[in-house]
């Protein structure tokens, strides 16, 4: 049996320079996909999945973020007063119950495997998830539940994957699979932003992960790796050395890159044609331009 997973850790630290100037001011997970701030798609996508207890692992300049998941009791009176129910219900669902949100500093940009590892004593001794929130995953069942079910019957740990062209593995981190036939994928090693030419795949790995507490013991070792940072990857990797089985999840749905502005683009447009409020609008705007080549000037 293994352990219910009710904690996620939600590294946020990152200053988001691809998105300069907009991130001198705004943190890059308060920018919005739609009408909405990206770092709420990964809390819904947690909560869907069971968690209950959401970590953020923040840095200077990221207090925008706190604020955001406060109740704003001034504006709910205001929409309560008016009779905009509709409006108060939309702010409602992104409340969170008191004590359910942890902020950590990062004190330092170390990378993804000391970020994750800050969090390390709100953890304690049980499996927890990870979440990248610039990985957006547009799925009809959300891709973190997709995650649990199959770790129920799994254990150890579990990455999501997905297969990458070629010349891409050195933007992620690759999996080292015997036999890549099926939805759950035993893992022979794992390595991190590989060349092409030295990848031992093209299953890359996206930004969701269920971990066993074992990898935050082997992230005490602080070694640097790939570009001079702690690394996620490595300390994951370590686990399969030692024995303890790591998956990749080849989960159902489309992924998009936020951390990319070409990303975040087709996110916005394609969760845009997902609303009934706004596809037939879009649509005709978009064959619009596409067939008259008048793109804004
Ligand atoms: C991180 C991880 C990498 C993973 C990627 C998924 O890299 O280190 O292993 O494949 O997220 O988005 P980053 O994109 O933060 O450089």
């Amino acid at each position: 049996m293994t352990r219910k997973v009710t904690k996620a850790i939600f590294p946020v630290a990152g200053m988001g320079t691809r998105f300069l100037p907009a991130t001198k001011s705004v943190p890059k997970e308060i920018m919005t996909l739609v009408d909405r701030p990206l770092v709420q798609y990964a809390i819904d996508e947690a909560r869907a999945a069971g968690i209950k207890e959401f970590i953020f692992v923040t840095s200077r300049g990221k207090s925008a973020l706190e604020d955001y998941f406060d109740h704003n009791l001034v504006l709910e009176q205001d929409l309560r007063s008016k009779g905009k129910d509709e409006l108060l219900e939309i702010l409602n669902a992104t409340n969170m119950e008191s004590g359910a949100i942890a902020y950590i500093r990062q004190h330092k940009a170390l990378g993804l495997g000391h970020a994750v590892w800050c969090a390390r004593r709100l953890i304690g001794d049980e499996p927890f998830a990870v979440m990248l929130p610039d990985d957006v995953i547009a799925a009809d069942k959300p891709c973190l539940q997709q995650m649990v079910e199959a770790y129920e019957e799994t254990g150890g740990n579990m990455v999501a994957a997905m297969e990458v062209p070629n010349e891409k593995t050195s933007s992620y981190g690759i999996l080292d699979t015997g036999n890549n036939v099926g939805t759950v994928v035993r893992a022979k090693g794992m390595v991190e932003k590989p060349n092409p030419e030295d990848a031992p795949s093209n299953l890359a790995v996206i930004g969701r992960y269920i971990l066993g507490p074992s990898v935050l013991y082997n992230l005490n070792q602080m070694k640097a790796g790939s570009g001079g940072e702690i690394q996620l990857t490595d300390a994951i990797a370590e686990d399969i050395t030692n024995g303890v089985p790591v998956f990749g999840y080849k989960f159902d749905g489309q992924r998009f890159d936020c951390g990319s502005k070409a990303g975040f683009l087709q996110a916005t447009v394609s969760f845009a044609l997902a609303r009934d409020d706004l596809r037939d609008d879009l649509s005709r705007y978009l064959h619009d331009i596409v067939t008259s080549d008048r793109a804004a000037q």
